[in-house]
C-alpha cells in the first residue's frame, strides 16, 4: 500500500493536495502539525481513501509546538471524528490515546532522523509489548546495511508493522520493505513534496516499482555504484520485468564500500548491473568472470546461480550491435578518442570484429600504454585530422555535462564518416549535431545503452530484450 503525507500549511492547500493523492494513494496520512487553521472535520471528509492523523512534535521533526495535552486533545477528535489511524510516538502517553481509540486503529511510531541506532532491536521489542494495532519504526540510514536491519524487525514482526529508512542510502528500503511485508510504504505526491527524505514519487512506486504486485519471492536485481541517483537503468529494466510479466524488481544501490555491499547485499541479489566507479574491481569479489569481460578487465553484469557469483561485460555488445546496424567492421578503419574503461571494452570489440584500430587521447601515453596493449596506432586528439577514419567513437567526456557543448576534436575535419558518440544522457551530443551537418551517419550512445541493457536482461532472464520497446522507454 502506498501512502501519502498531506503536508501543506493552510488548509486549502492541503485540501488541493488530499484531492489529489485520493487518486494515486491507497492511504493518506494528514500531518496536521503543519496546517495553519485546522479544520480536521474538513480534512477527514474530503478525504476519499482512508487516513492516518499525525501531530508531530517540533522535535520529531514535525510542526506542533504546543502543549503535550493539546496535542493529545487534537488526536483523540480526530478519534472522534472516525479517523481510520492514528498516529502516536512510543516516547509519549500513547496509552491515553489506545484507551479512547473507539474505531480508529492506533499506529504506535519511532523515528529517528540521525540514525538506525544499536538498540533498535530493544526498541522493537518496546513497540511490540504495547497494544498498538500497527507498530512503525523509521530510522535514517547512514549506511545500505542500516535497511537490512529494519528488513529483519519487518520479517520478525507478528503485528502489522510499517518498517523504512530515510534518507538517499534508505531509498531502498521503500521498495525492499513492501516485499518483505510492510504494512505500508510512504510515497511523495510529486517530485519536491516529500514528507521524509527518500521519498520515491507514488507514480514512481506504482508504475516502476510495480509496488501493489511485489511480494516474497520476487527476485531482486539492481545496479551497483557511485554516484547513482541519477542512474536510469532502473526505469528500463523494471519496465522489461513488466512487459514480459517476470517477479524480478531493479533497484538502485549507491555504493560506497564494494567488499561491504558484497558480504551484506549480494546474496539477496539474483544479479546486478555494475557501474563507476566499481566495474574494474568488483572482479575480485567474483568466482568466474567471462572470458571476455576478463580481457576488458571490467565487468558491468553478474549473475548469481545459488551463491555462484558469475561476472559478464555487455558494454562491448552494446557498442558492437549499435555500429552493425548501420555498418560491417572489418577492415575499416576505425578510430576511438579516449583511452580510459569505455575505450578499452570497445577496442576490445572492434579488434575482435578486425577493425583497423586507432585510440587518440589528450594524455597521449595513456593511448600509447593502450596500443602496445592492443597492437595498434595511437595519437592525440590533434592527429584525427592527418588519419584515415570510417568510423569515429568518442569515449571521452566530452559532451556530457558540464562540457555539453563541447566536442572532443575540431569537427570540420568529421565529414562523411559513420560517428558513435558513446556518451547517451542526451540523444544527440554536439559531436553528433555538428556530424550530421556534415553528412555522417551518427549513432547516438542510446544505441549503444541499450543494446548493452539488452544484453543483461538476456544473460538474467534467457529472453531477448525488445530493443524498439527500450527505445520509446528511454524517449
Ligand atoms: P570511461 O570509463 O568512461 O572511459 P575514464 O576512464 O575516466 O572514463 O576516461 C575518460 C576519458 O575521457 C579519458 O580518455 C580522458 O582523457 P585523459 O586520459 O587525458 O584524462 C578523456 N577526457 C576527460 N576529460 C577530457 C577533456 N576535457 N578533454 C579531452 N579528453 C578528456
Amino acid at each position: 500500500m502506498i501512502c501519502i503525507s498531506i503536508i501543506f500549511s493552510n488548509m486549502d492547500a492541503a485540501i488541493a493536495d488530499l484531492k489529489k493523492a485520493n487518486n494515486i494513494a491507497d492511504i493518506i496520512e494528514l500531518r496536521v502539525d503543519y496546517i495553519f487553521g485546522l479544520d480536521i472535520k474538513k480534512l477527514i471528509e474530503a478525504a476519499e481513501k482512508p487516513v492516518i492523523v499525525t501531530n508531530r512534535r517540533k522535535a520529531d521533526n514535525g510542526k506542533f509546538e504546543g502543549a503535550e495535552e493539546e496535542r493529545l486533545s487534537i488526536l483523540k477528535k480526530a478519534i472522534d471524528l472516525g479517523a481510520d489511524y492514528v498516529d502516536i510516538e512510543i516516547d509519549s502517553n500513547y496509552n491515553e490515546i489506545i484507551n479512547d481509540k473507539k474505531n480508529s486503529k492506533i499506529i504506535i511510531s519511532y523515528h529517528n532522523f540521525d540514525e538506525t541506532p544499536e538498540n533498535i532491536n530493544e526498541i522493537f521489542d518496546k513497540l511490540n509489548s504495547t497494544n498498538a494495532d500497527i507498530i512503525k519504526i523509521v530510522t535514517t540510514a547512514n549506511k545500505l546495511a542500516d535497511n537490512l536491519k529494519i528488513i529483519e524487525l519487518i520479517k520478525k514482526s507478528e503485528k502489522p508493522i510499517i518498517g523504512l529508512c530515510m534518507g538517499p542510502l534508505g531509498e531502498i528500503s521503500r521498495i525492499l520493505s513492501t516485499i518483505y511485508g510492510s504494512f505500508l510504504t510512504f510515497a511523495s505526491l510529486d517530485k519536491g513534496k516529500e514528507s521524509a527524505p527518500g521519498q520515491i514519487p507514488a507514480e514512481t512506486l506504482r508504475n516502476i516499482y510495480r509496488i501493489d504486485e511485489i511480494k516474497p519471492g520476487f527476485k531482486l536485481y539492481g545496479v551497483i555504484g557511485k554516484p547513482i541517483s541519477k542512474s536510469k537503468g532502473y526505469i528500463v529494466h523494471n519496465s522489461l520485468f513488466k512487459k514480459e510479466k517476470l517477479n524480478n524488481i531493479y533497484l538502485k544501490f549507491e555504493v560506497n564500500d564494494l567488499e561491504k555491499f558484497m558480504k551484506n547485499f549480494s546474496s539477496l541479489l539474483a544479479g546486478f548491473s555494475v557501474t563507476m566507479p566499481h566495474k574494474e574491481n568488483i572482479l575480485k569479489f567474483i568466482g568466474v568472470i567471462d572470458p571476455v569481460a576478463k580481457k576488458i578487465g571490467a565487468v558491468n553484469t553478474v549473475v548469481n546461480n545459488n551463491g555462484k557469483l558469475t561476472g559478464y561485460n555487455t558494454d562491448i555488445i552494446g557498442a558492437i550491435k549499435a555500429i552493425e546496424v548501420k555498418t560491417e567492421i572489418k577492415d575499416k578503419n576505425v578510430t576511438i578518442l579516449g583511452a580510459g574503461g569505455a575505450a578499452r571494452a570497445i577496442a576490445v570489440g572492434v579488434l575482435e570484429k578486425q577493425g583497423k584500430l586507432t585510440i587518440l587521447n589528450r594524455t597521449v601515453e595513456k593511448a600509447e600504454k593502450l596500443s602496445k596493449e592492443f597492437n595498434c596506432n595511437f595519437g592525440s586528439l590533434q592527429d584525427f585530422e592527418k588519419i584515415k577514419t570510417d568510423i569515429l567513437i568518442n569515449t571521452t567526456s566530452i559532451g556530457m555535462h558540464p562540457e555539453i557543448n563541447g566536442t572532443p576534436i575540431n569537427t570540420k575535419f568529421v565529414k562523411n564518416i559513420i560517428v558513435l558518440d558513446a556518451i547517451y544522457s542526451q540523444e544527440k551530443t554536439k559531436l553528433l549535431q555538428e556530424a550530421e551537418k556534415n553528412n555522417c551517419t551518427i549513432i547516438s550512445g542510446i544505441e549503444m545503452y541499450i543494446n548493452q541493457a539488452a544484453g543483461q536482461f538476456k544473460i538474467w532472464t534467457g529472453k531477448e530484450a525488445d530493443i524498439n520497446f527500450m527505445r520509446n522507454i528511454i524517449k
